[in-house]
């Protein structure tokens, strides 16, 4: 019956540093999503060997009745499963070192997702994402496919062009990130005890209402005053772990909230909002890349080779960190079993922000079921917002039509437009040093 359904999962970008956390999520998670197969598919067999090999040391131990393989053979991949795990970063981190590096050589904000760099690694990902929703169709056309590789605005709204009866839902973990710093400062646990009226576009929004969902409270007032102070800047123990950049991301968004104080601002708004101060601040040598390399990248690669090693994964790095409410778990699980929750995605806009473009993409609260996602209805955005959007949404569709034009010049005003981006000659120089080395991944754009 569907209440004992087990339930198969490939994760597309096995070699991704999420990977092994992810693992241990779905195992801590075996009782409310249980699995009979996990695989995993890459397209750099090397990379993901050493985080398979260790992963087959976790499940041999931890679930041996889950059937375990990795693979980079899209049918040996894509056949007889239910979810789609997309988590590929396509031209992997040389790729987004760029990304990072070359506005900065213009004084240009560099960051993986927003101004030159993200439109550059939207484009790299629409044709590899639509690849694997071609495969999940043709191998398992019930499957849904649940992506969170960025640049997610670029690639939802390729996905609403390209493929708009796919079963794909793209996702992003921003939100409930804040969401779970909330929490912690109202007293409670994590996303899952608010309830939120939020709006924008991926990695671009704002919580207009934030309650305390078992009481219905305002949790408004308290959280302004937190983030006009600290931003969503905690600290103490809570902030043991928080990388550097985060650890200022976390703190600016108390400049984002002091422009506009009527909503709560997602992180990403600082470099909309400040982004003479993020060039100013950043290290054109040394990028968040680097910081990955040093840390994250540097931790998981090296702790996979001492489980390998060691023949065991006892004691791994992972097991005191499997968050036991992981949020692609729950989307997994709300899906699975119809639950309605709500929780974010990136869909078109349909008149869930009630001013803006019905056929644009747009990140709202959604209930996730059997169906899919239902939007919520969030009200009419703030004319500040709407300006901002607007302009943000041009760039992600100007990227789209470049993808599918072929178009030197749609790339180019993507560039130029972008409020990140002071004129268009720097557009132009940033989009030439790009072309040559994204050669491997854009269309020839003419
Ligand atoms: P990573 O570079 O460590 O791993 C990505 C993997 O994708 C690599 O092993 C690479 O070989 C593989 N890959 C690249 N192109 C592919 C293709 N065409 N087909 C199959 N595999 C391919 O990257 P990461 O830092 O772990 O990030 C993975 C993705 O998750 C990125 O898109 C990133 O932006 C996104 N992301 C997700 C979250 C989240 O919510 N969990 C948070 C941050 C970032
Ligand atoms: C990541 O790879 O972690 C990013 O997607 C976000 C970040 O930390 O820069």
């Amino acid at each position: 019956s569907e209440k004992d359904k087990r339930y198969s999962v490939v994760i597309a970008g096995g070699g991704s540093t999420f990977t092994p956390g992810f693992v241990l999520s779905l195992i801590a998670n075996e009782d409310r999503f249980p699995l009979r197969k996990l695989k995993f598919y890459d397209n750099d067999a090397e990379r993901q060997k050493k985080i398979g090999d260790a992963c087959a040391i976790i499940m041999k131990e931890r679930a041996p009745q889950i059937e375990f393989s990795y693979t980079t053979d899209p049918k040996e991949a894509f056949t007889d499963v239910d979810f789609v795990m997309g988590s590929i970063r396509v031209g992997k981190y040389h790729m987004r070192e760029l990304d990072e590096k070359i506005p900065l050589r213009y004084g240009v904000n560099g960051q993986e997702t927003t101004g030159p760099g993200g439109m550059a690694y939207g484009m790299r990902s629409i044709p590899a994402i639509i690849e694997i929703i071609d495969w999940m169709e043709k191998y398992s056309p019930n499957a849904w496919m649940i992506n969170y590789s960025n640049t997610i605005a670029i690639v939802a709204e390729a996905c609403r062009r390209l493929r708009p009866n796919a079963k794909v839902i793209n996702i992003c973990d921003m939100p409930v990130a804040i969401m779970t710093r909330m929490a912690h400062i109202c007293g409670l646990n994590d996303y899952h005890d608010l309830d939120v009226n939020y709006y924008g576009l991926n990695h671009f929004g704002w919580w207009k209402e934030v309650r305390d969902k078992k009481t219905g409270k305002d949790l408004m007032p308290l959280l302004k005053k937190h983030v006009s102070e600290n931003g969503y800047w905690i600290g103490g123990e809570y902030d043991k772990e928080t990388e550097a950049s985060w650890a200022e991301t976390y703190k600016k968004a108390k400049d984002c909230y002091a422009l506009e104080p009527e909503t709560l601002p997602n992180t990403y708004m600082q470099y909309y909002y400040y982004p003479q101060y993020e060039v100013q601040n950043a290290d054109p040598n040394h990028t968040r890349t680097d910081e990955i390399r040093e840390y994250r990248q540097k931790i998981v690669f090296e702790e996979c080779a001492r489980i390998v090693k060691a023949g065991t994964a006892k004691g791994n790095i992972w097991e005191a960190s499997a968050e036991h409410s992981n949020y692609i778990v729950d989307i997994c699980h709300a899906i699975a079993y119809n639950t309605h929750e709500k929780f974010f995605a990136n869909i078109p806009n349909n008149g869930a922000i009630a001013n803006m473009d019905p056929d644009s993409v747009v990140e709202v609260p959604c209930w996730f079921g059997a169906d899919g996602v239902q939007p919520m209805a969030t009200g009419m955005a703030g004319r500040f917002q709407k300006g901002l959007m607007e302009e943000q949404q041009a760039c992600e569709k100007l990227v789209v039509d470049a993808y599918e034009q072929h178009s030197y010049n749609k790339m180019w005003q993507a560039f130029a437009l972008n409020k990140t981006v002071p004129d268009a000659l720097v557009a132009k120089k940033i989009l030439d040093d790009m072309i040559p080395e994204n050669k491997p991944y854009w269309p020839e754009l003419k």
